[in-house]
């Protein structure tokens, strides 16, 4: 169970500095942590950002999906797409993941099993905001609306519930936060095992605006 796993966790690091006492608390400390953390979200959420942070702070091997796809010969070039194989991918890591990392990338729900995963963070950014975000990197019009589309409908979030479950899965936002701010919350989940998630119901606040046919011309 996650939370209980997290909270024995915490109390075994306490233990292992208060007393000073190192091999039994280390080595179950070290076997509580064969489960994996990833970071998931639309292009431009901000995984990376938070992830490298996270990473350093909580020596944790950092895995990106992305680059890993390219290294594990699971991506093909359709045009000047780069496609993933993502059955390839999860074979590939299914057996070669290590413990105790960090996968992050927005395919990181679709390629590991459920039960290799301790906690899935989702991170969320409003379409506006998201949108100048879009804009700064000149994604063309088509890519900008699919990826604006899919944050709206919340594709991530709800296939990272149905492939990891709801217990394991945090879904934070973004919008003008610090990213100060969204690692110390995410720090907080994956060293107690807890946080509040945020509410993200961008469908409705496009609607109440009046811009449902701007993010969806079709
Ligand atoms: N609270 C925040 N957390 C993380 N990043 C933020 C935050 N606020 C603003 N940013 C900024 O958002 C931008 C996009 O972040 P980043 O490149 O990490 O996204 P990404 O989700 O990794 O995108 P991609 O999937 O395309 O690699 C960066 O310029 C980052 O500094
Ligand atoms: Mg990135």
């Amino acid at each position: 169970m996650m939370v209980n796993h997290s909270r024995l966790k915490s109390q075994v690091m306490i233990a292992t500095r208060r007393y000073n006492r190192t091999w039994e608390c280390l080595i179950e400390f070290h076997a509580l942590d064969n489960l994996l953390k990833i970071i998931t979200g639309n292009p431009g959420t901000g995984k990376h950002t938070v992830a490298r942070i996270l990473a350093r702070k909580l020596k944790l091997e950092l895995i990106d999906v992305n680059k890993m796809s390219i290294s594990k010969g699971a991506t093909e070039k359709n045009g000047r797409v780069l496609e993933v194989d993502v059955r390839k991918l999860k074979r590939v890591l299914d057996k070669e993941i290590p413990d105790n990392a960090l996968l992050v990338g927005h395919l990181a729900p679709y390629i590991i099993s459920k039960s290799k995963i301790e906690i899935a963070v989702v991170l969320r950014r409003s379409p506006y905001s998201l949108e100048g975000v879009y804009k700064k990197r000149g994604y063309d019009k088509k890519k900008a609306l699919e990826n604006l589309g899919s944050e709206i409908i919340g594709i991530t979030y709800y296939d990272t519930i149905k492939n990891i479950g709801r217990r394991k899965t945090f879904q934070f936002d973004t919008t003008n936060k610090s990213v100060y701010n969204t690692v110390k919350k995410i720090e907080s989940l994956f060293v107690q095992g807890e946080a509040e998630e945020d509410n993200t119901d961008w469908l409705k606040i496009i609607s109440e605006k009046g811009d449902l046919k701007r993010f969806f011309p079709y």
